[in-house]
Formats: structure tokens, sequence, C-alpha cells
């Protein structure tokens, strides 16, 4: 996995632009590579052999003329069990759910519950211990935006349903929707490193994120190319 690390940097740096974990937080990498069981921030390692039939989520970030950018895939090695295939389409697919409600006028957690209950309903469990975010010029953005003269709180942005329906979203809006989708139970667990977040029940997990920008119609999809699907 650290052969993907040096790659990712070299290319992120070829483009002009700064790998954003790198060091964040003491995080060591620009790239978390996160195989099968691995749900996010995998630590790249020379001992870390991807074989056939693994499942790898890569998840990146960069920064640009100062501001950030963050989006993860995850990938199928070769051939892989139904299982993996279909928990990658079903990810993806929570993820292009949600945004049909990142428009004006709706309100954040719209997004959120229609993650959730699109994963939820064909049987996956849904990550609750990590979420998306607010991003723009941090790859986590302050804890309050101001937008006018008023003070708006932080789009922590679950993958879940929520009581609120939080804020109501405006053009302008940077955010970074992260489904982290589990073929298992939703509880996760950190291991020893600090960093590298697992299933609890050891089941595959898959995560997809783009960031994106609420218009005054449909939102853009910053981070996604037809190279990049
Ligand atoms: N993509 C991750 C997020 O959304 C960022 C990982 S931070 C790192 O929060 F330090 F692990 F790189
Ligand atoms: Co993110």
């Amino acid at each position: 996995t650290l052969d993907i690390d040096r790659l990712g940097e070299e290319i992120i740096r070829g483009y002009g632009c700064i790998p954003s974990f790198l060091n964040y937080n003491g995080y060591p990498a620009s790239i978390c590579v996160s195989l099968n069981e691995e749900v996010v921030h995998g630590i790249p390692s020379a001992d870390r052999i991807i074989k056939e039939g693994d499942i790898v989520s890569l998840d990146a970030g960069v920064i640009y003329k100062g501001y950030h950018s963050d989006a993860a895939r995850t990938h199928a090695v070769g051939e892989v069990s139904k299982e993996a295939e279909d928990l990658i389409r079903v990810t993806r697919e929570s993820f292009f759910e949600g945004i049909k409600y990142a428009k004006e006028g709706n309100h954040l957690f719209d997004i959120s519950g229609a993650i959730g209950r699109y994963a939820e309903e064909r049987g996956y469990g849904v990550v609750r211990d990590l979420c998306g975010h607010g991003i723009g010029t941090a790859l986590h953005e302050a804890p309050e935006i101001p937008i006018g003269d008023h003070l708006h709180e932080e789009p922590e942005i679950p993958n879940f349903a929520q009581k609120r329906r939080g804020i109501r979203l405006m053009p302008g809006m940077t955010l970074a929707i992260e489904p982290m989708i589990n073929a298992g139970r939703p509880d996760v667990v950190w291991m020893d490193d600090d960093w590298t977040v697992v299933t609890r029940d050891r089941s595959l997990s898959a995560h997809y994120e783009n960031t994106i920008l609420i218009t005054d119609g449909e939102p853009r999809i910053l981070s996604l190319t037809e190279d990049t699907p």
C-alpha cells in the first residue's frame, strides 16, 4: 500500500497541489489506503501487500490555491466476491441518493437520512462514528460558518437520519459527503496505531466521497470526473 501513497503524492504535487492529509493531526501519509475490513484511515505501509480479491479504499485530499478537496473511492482488485461488489456499488449509490437532497432550501440532514435509509434498507451497516463535513479553506471547516450576518453550526454530516433537520443549505456551501458502509454491523473500532478504523465484526467496508458545491440548482460534484467515477 506504500506504493499507492508514493504515486499519489507524486501525482498531487505534479498538479501543483499540496497533499492535505500528510501530517494532518500527525497522519503520516498523503493517501489513506484501507483494505477489506478497514473502514478508513489505513496507513500505507511496505508490509501491506494488496492481493487479488481485496477491496481497497483510497481517500485523498489536496489543497489548490488555498482550497481543499476531499474524495474517496473503493476499488475491487481483480475478481472479488459478489458480496464485495454489491457493497462497493451500494456505497456509491447511497452517495448519489444523498445528494439528490443537496439543494438550496433543503436541510443538511435530509442528505444524511437519504444516505442512511438507502444503505440500511439493503441490509448494510452504516458507520456512525465517522461523518462527512464542511470543507473549504480548511479540510474540516471551523465550528461555525458565517453566512451574511448570522453564524451557522458546522456542517458535520452524518450518514444516517438525525432527529434535527440541520442547517438550511445555501448556494456557495462546499461539503464533503462520504458514506462509510459495512457489509455487517455498523460498529467500528480503532486499531493500536490510533488511525486505522476497522469494522468490529471484521466484515468488509466501503467508502465513497466527493466534495460538492451547493448551487441554486443541482449540486456540482467537484471531485468527480469521467476518469474517477
Ligand atoms: N478524508 C478524511 C476525512 O474526511 C481525512 C482523513 S484525515 C487523515 O476526514 F489525517 F487521516 F488523513
Ligand atoms: Co472527508
